[in-house]
């Protein structure tokens, strides 16, 4: 809301909340027209230069109106980007108008989709258009059902029900709330990762509106193809993806949710690593959090640990016993199919990482080989004393994600701008408070700062491998994309090539 005073916000919402892009031109009145004269800047010309441009289902949203704020609510609150105007585009077309004419104007523009991108970088936005994806949703099955063409604003959740019913399943996000997009571009890690391999590997052509707002298809043999995979949100706007997707192998999954206290730290992460850590089954996941539930222990947090197995209706007591054996304040087992993980695992659409409650989110993450013992009870404590029930971050959940990863790792690192496929979890705290004054945002850092560093330090590693789409925001390109100087080098090159203005530079830039 940058750049326009209030009173104007306010007058230009006459003409705003007629929202439909046509309606605008009929919507307008003098009183708004007074006002409009006065800011006579780039927003104005929205209404006259590119409405007239865009399809008749195309939505354009000012300040004021309940679809602006709709279609501008994030999931962090912390460096959200800020924008004056929101298009929704109905046609790839209509993101190729958009574009070029944030060029002509010199205005920023960036993609918002499930609006749970959260790195502090998008808060170099504060001023622009937002391209609101959610009417290029889509979900098209291919006659050999061999793949399907899934649209720009398509959300995980559709693409995973819309297979389902056809007996299809794709990698995709795990979580019901956010884009297929906003997590593949960044490699993407999903359920059926052991089998099939990263979110992203899974492409196999897409539409993408470039920085010069031409409209082109990638395919393996374009040079964008390595960057899409990794490093995508930094080229362009993809409008539709073309993915592989699998017959229905096995349908039924189960779970079993144990619930330890604090002290048990050292032994759930030792059964971790002692069972299966050379060669976890691809049909095994284990993911544990760190989170308060006081219903279990009052004072601390409790490790919620998941092992999850695909194929049966119980998990396999072999892999179960010696997590019995460490003592569990409960032990829960479900059974049920694939569409029931996202529930039973806490990140459906009805579940409260999935809302957008107006709470700031930072994460910090590191990926890493193995589980460090002495270093998960040094991070636990520290958790423990600052993130407890009785603080402001007593909503924080350090998350441990231990996807299966035969199917990552069977594909050729160079292959990718996803740099990371040596490691096998993923650890991230998420610190999570209600936005108060800067002080409070430092103190947040400083404390997912503090303890990714413990993990980092106990690895022996001089590198930080930090995924792009869990990053705070001030880690280097080096620590999203790989270190490897031809890593750098390429990207670089491509950006120079593609991008050179850096049109797609808010969200974990490479240059
Ligand atoms: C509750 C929760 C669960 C999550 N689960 C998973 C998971 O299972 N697997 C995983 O890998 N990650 C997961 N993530 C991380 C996720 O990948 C990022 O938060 C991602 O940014 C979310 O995408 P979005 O579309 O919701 O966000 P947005 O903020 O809308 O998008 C993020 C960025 O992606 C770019 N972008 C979005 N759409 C397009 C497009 N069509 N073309 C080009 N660029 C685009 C834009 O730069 C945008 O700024 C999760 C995050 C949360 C908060
Ligand atoms: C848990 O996941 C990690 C990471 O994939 C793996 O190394 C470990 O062997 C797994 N342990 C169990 C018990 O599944
Ligand atoms: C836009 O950029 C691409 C890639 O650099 C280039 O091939 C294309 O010709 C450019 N289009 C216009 C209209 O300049």
């Amino acid at each position: 809301m940058q750049g326009l005073a209030k009173g104007i916000i306010m007058a230009l919402a006459a003409w705003a909340t007629g929202s439909a892009a046509r309606n605008i031109n009929r919507s307008e009145d003098g009183a708004a027209g007074v006002c409009r004269r006065a800011t006579a800047g780039w927003v104005d010309d929205v209404q006259t230069k590119l409405v007239p441009k865009l399809s008749k289902e195309a939505n354009v949203y000012l300040p004021g109106s309940s679809g602006f704020d709709d279609a501008t609510t994030r999931w962090s609150a912390l460096q959200a980007p800020q924008v004056n105007v929101v298009v929704v585009p109905n046609t790839a077309a209509d993101v190729v108008e958009t574009v070029k004419f944030a060029n002509k104007k010199s205005v920023p523009f960036l993609a918002y989709n499930g609006a749970h991108g959260a790195l502090t970088t998008m808060g170099k936005m504060d001023t622009g258009i937002e391209i609101y994806m959610k009417q290029l949703s889509s979900v098209q099955i291919s006659q050999d059902g061999k793949s399907v063409k899934i649209g720009g604003g398509t959300n995980s959740k559709l693409v995973t029900d819309t297979l389902w019913t056809a007996n299809k399943q794709a990698v995709t996000g795990t979580c019901e709330c956010v884009s297929y997009l906003g997590p593949a571009l960044g490699g993407g890690h999903g359920w059926l990762q052991g089998h099939h391999g990263l979110i992203a590997d899974q492409f196999l052509s897409m539409d993408v509106v470039l920085a010069n707002g031409s409209l082109v298809t990638l395919n393996p043999n374009s040079d964008l193809w390595w960057a899409m995979k990794g490093a995508g949100h930094n080229f362009g706007i993809v409008t539709s993806v073309t993915i592989k997707i699998f017959d229905i192998q096995y349908s039924n999954w189960a779970i079993e949710t144990l619930t330890y206290s604090g002290d048990k730290v050292e032994a759930v992460y030792q059964a971790a690593n002692d069972h299966f850590l050379t060669n976890q089954p691809s049909d095994v996941i284990n993911w544990s959090y760190w989170l308060n539930n006081p219903g279990a222990d009052a004072n601390k947090p409790v490790i919620i640990f998941y092992i999850i197995q695909e194929g049966v209706s119980a998990v396999d007591p072999a892999i179960t016993k010696p997590f019995h054996d460490i003592g569990a304040i409960s032990i829960e087992p479900s059974a049920g199919t694939y569409k029931d993980l996202a529930g039973w695992t806490g990140i459906a659409t009805d579940s409260p990482p999935c809302q957008k409650s107006g709470l700031s989110n930072p994460r910090f993450p590191i990926y890493l080989e193995t589980y460090n013992v002495p270093a998960m009870r040094q991070a636990y404590d520290l958790f423990a004393a600052q993130a407890n029930i009785a603080t402001d971050f007593h909503n924080s959940i350090f998350m441990f994600e231990g996807y299966s990863n035969q199917g990552v790792k069977a594909i050729d690192p160079k292959t990718t701008a996803f740099a990371f496929r040596g490691d096998n979890y993923l650890a991230a705290p998420l610190i999570s408070y209600t936005p108060a004054d800067s002080a409070l945002d430092q103190k947040a850092a400083n404390l997912g700062l503090q303890l990714r560093n413990i993990l980092l330090q106990a690895s022996g590693r001089q590198e930080l491998h930090a995924y792009v789409n869990y990053a705070y925001g001030a880690e280097t390109p080096q620590q999203w994309y790989g270190s490897e100087q031809w890593r750098q080098d390429k990207l670089k090159a491509l950006k120079q090539k593609y991008d050179p203005k850096g049109m797609f530079s808010f969200y974990a830039p490479i240059a």
